[in-house]
């Protein structure tokens, strides 16, 4: 088996292969994905939601996101492991956000790193880029700063965030990124964007005219129950099937029918 490489990930561009990425967290999960043939792995930050239940990503610690990207690196084979760097380890200075990503390099096994934002912090991505680390952008609803925003809302629907969002995307083609996720913005904007730019574009809750899609795994899966936006399609009632497996589970072991002569040594 091939590994998918960031080469890998811009040649589908050229050629006009959609690009699939999921979220995992665990390594059985990265398995499962791996073997699917999903070309991107993204250990996101959504572990602090969907994980660890948190309200917002930003209280994920550097550790906790190397134990989890390790996890998964250890479950694929094929598919590209891009990790995100998590809130307050690459807004201070260009030396801590290098500091953190390289320990995060060197740590799990990851093959790339994701990173919130556009100019704000063009040279601290610049510094890990130099270092030999493939970095992804993120613009549009970048949840690390839900505080500033104050909601989870679509994002760059108005002209002059619409347009910080375009030469955002720019600058981190120019600064040599190899991809850059766009999520929650008007699929116009985030069409126009992919045409401008040579990276590739993955959206989540950006339309169809990204270069690739990306969805967190536990809300594709049905396995986050309440989480219902608009953009979001599921794929299995996991949370529903759970349940039903559970039950039958205790009401097997109340009625003393599990194990069976065969579940025993
Ligand atoms: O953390 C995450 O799951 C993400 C995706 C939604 C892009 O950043
Ligand atoms: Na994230």
């Amino acid at each position: 088996i091939k590994r998918v490489t960031t080469n890998t990930i811009l040649g589908m561009k050229q050629t006009g292969e959609k690009i699939s990425m999921l979220t995992a967290y665990d390594f059985s999960t990265a398995k499962a994905l791996d073997e699917a043939g999903i070309d991107i792995l993204l250990v996101g930050d959504s572990a602090a939601n969907v994980f660890a239940g948190y309200e917002t990503t930003l209280p994920i610690t550097l550790d906790n996101m190397i134990y989890h990207a390790s996890a998964v690196a250890r479950g694929t084979k094929r598919a590209l492991v891009l990790v995100d760097l998590p809130f307050g380890e690459y807004q201070g200075t260009s030396e801590d956000a290098f500091k953190a990503a390289v320990r995060m390099m060197k740590e799990s096994g990851a093959h790339a790193l994701k990173l919130e934002g556009g100019v704000e912090i063009l040279e601290n991505i610049k510094k890990i880029i130099d270092a030999g680390i493939p970095v992804c952008g993120h613009l549009g609803l970048t949840p690390q700063s839900i505080n500033k925003f104050g909601t989870f809302g679509v994002r760059a629907q108005e002209e002059a965030e619409a347009a910080k969002l375009k030469s955002d995307a720019l600058a981190l083609q120019e600064i040599g990124c190899f991809a850059v996720v766009l999520e929650k913005i008007p699929a116009k904007l985030a069409q126009e964007v992919s045409a401008s730019v040579a990276i590739p574009t993955i959206g989540i809750g950006a339309g169809n005219g990204c270069d690739g899609q990306v969805l967190v795994v536990n809300d594709m899966l049905g396995f986050t129950k309440d989480f219902k936006p608009k953009f979001l399609r599921r794929y299995m009632d996991m949370y529903g099937d759970m349940v039903q497996a559970a039950s039958q589970y205790a009401a097997d072991v109340k009625a003393g029918t599990y194990p069976n002569e065969q579940e025993q040594y």
